[in-house]
C-alpha cells in the first residue's frame, strides 16, 4: 500500500520594507518610506494585511540596519496578530530578489509570497485571489496592473491567446501598459532559484530575472488585475499622497476598513473577538478603533 502524501509546508511570507527611499526625499532622510502613514496606518500595514489575507501566518521584515528597530516597535513579534514575525536586515538595498537569499535558511525549503512595503493592493474578492495565488502547488504568481507610466516597472507583454510572452524591468519603450505588481507568490524552488540571479547593470538582483526564470520554464501565472482594483505604489509624493486619498475615501464613505492587520487577523480567525477588542483598546481614541469595536460587536451579536 503507497503511503499518504506528506502535507506541504505552509507558506512563508516576506515583507521587504528596506530600499533608499530617494524619490521621497526629504521626508525619508530620517524615517522609513514603510512607516510613514497612509492615511491613517503606516504604510507597511496595508502590505502586511495582504499577506495575512493570503493565509500567511509565518512573515519575516527585511528592512535597513537603521530602520528595523522601528519595525520591530511597530509589530512586535506578531501574537497580537496571531502570526510569527522575524526580523532581518539587508545591509545595503541590492535588489529586491536578494530579499530570498537573506531569507534563505528561514525558508527551509518553504513556497514564499513577497509583498513590497510600499504597494498597495485593493480589490474586491482580493481574498480569493491570494488564497487561489497561495494554494497554487507549482510555478509563481504575479499581477498585473494597467498603469499609464508603465516605463517606470516591470512590463510584461502578452501574445494574442492572453499567455505572458516576456517581462521587461523599467523599459524605454515599453511594448505593453501591463505593470508587474508588488506582490509575487512562489514555490518552494524559490530559495534556489534566486542563487542564480545575476546583478544587472544597475548592480541590483532584479526580481523581474527570477520572474523571467519562471516565465521560460512555462510555470509563471499572470493574473491581470481589472478596471474594480487599484494597485498604488506610494513611492513618490503624488503616488503617497493618492494613496492616503484613496483609503480616506473608502474608509469614511463606506464605513469600511482598508489595510487592516486587526480586521484582518480577526476575519481570517487568527484572533479571537477578546484578542480584537484588546486591538481596538491600543487606538480607542480613533476611527479606527471605532471600527474595531463595532466589528467586534456584530461579532458577538451575530
Ligand atoms: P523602490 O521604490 O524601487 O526603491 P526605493 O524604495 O529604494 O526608493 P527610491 O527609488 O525612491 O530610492 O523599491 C520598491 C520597494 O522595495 C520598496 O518598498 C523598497 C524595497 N526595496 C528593498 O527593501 N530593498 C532593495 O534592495 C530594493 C531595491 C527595494
Amino acid at each position: 500500500m503507497s503511503s499518504p502524501p506528506m502535507a506541504a509546508k505552509p507558506m512563508k511570507g516576506i515583507l521587504l520594507a528596506g530600499g533608499s527611499g530617494t524619490r521621497l526625499h526629504p521626508m525619508t532622510l530620517a524615517a522609513s518610506k514603510q512607516l510613514l502613514p497612509v492615511y491613517d496606518k503606516p504604510m507597511v500595514y496595508y502590505p502586511l494585511s495582504t499577506l495575512m489575507l493570503a493565509g500567511i501566518r509565518d512573515i519575516m521584515i527585511i528592512s535597513t540596519p537603521a530602520d528595523l528597530p522601528q519595525f520591530k516597535r511597530l509589530l512586535g513579534d506578531g501574537s497580537q496578530f496571531g502570526v510569527n514575525f522575524e526580523y532581518r536586515v539587508q545591509e545595503s538595498p541590492d535588489g529586491i530578489a536578494q530579499a530570498f537569499l537573506i531569507a534563505g535558511d528561514w525558508l527551509d525549503g518553504c513556497a514564499c509570497a513577497l509583498a513590497l512595503g510600499d504597494n498597495l493592493i485593493f480589490a474586491d474578492h482580493l481574498g480569493v485571489m491570494l488564497r487561489a495565488a497561495s494554494n497554487r502547488p507549482q510555478g509563481a504568481t504575479v499581477f498585473a496592473y494597467q498603469v499609464r507610466d508603465p516605463d517606470r516597472y516591470g512590463v510584461v507583454s502578452f501574445d494574442e491567446s492572453g499567455r505572458a510572452l516576456e517581462i521587461v524591468e523599467k523599459p524605454e519603450h515599453p511594448t505593453s501598459n501591463w505593470a508587474v505588481t508588488g506582490l509575487y507568490f512562489y514555490d518552494s524552488r524559490v530559495g534556489e532559484l534566486a542563487k542564480k540571479v545575476k546583478p544587472s547593470p544597475r548592480g541590483e538582483l532584479e526580481i523581474t530575472d527570477l520572474n523571467q526564470m519562471y516565465l521560460e520554464e512555462g510555470t509563471l501565472h499572470v493574473d491581470r488585475l481589472g478596471r474594480g482594483c487599484a494597485w498604488l505604489d506610494a513611492g513618490m509624493p503624488d503616488s503617497l499622497m493618492q494613496a492616503g486619498t484613496f483609503v480616506q475615501t473608502i474608509q469614511s464613505r463606506q464605513g469600511m476598513l482598508v489595510g487592516s492587520p486587526e480586521e484582518v487577523a480577526f476575519r481570517m480567525g487568527f484572533i479571537n473577538v477578546d484578542q480584537l477588542r484588546k486591538l481596538a483598546e491600543r487606538v480607542k481614541k480613533t476611527e479606527l478603533g471605532r471600527l474595531l469595536r463595532e466589528l467586534a460587536d456584530h461579532a458577538v451579536s451575530a
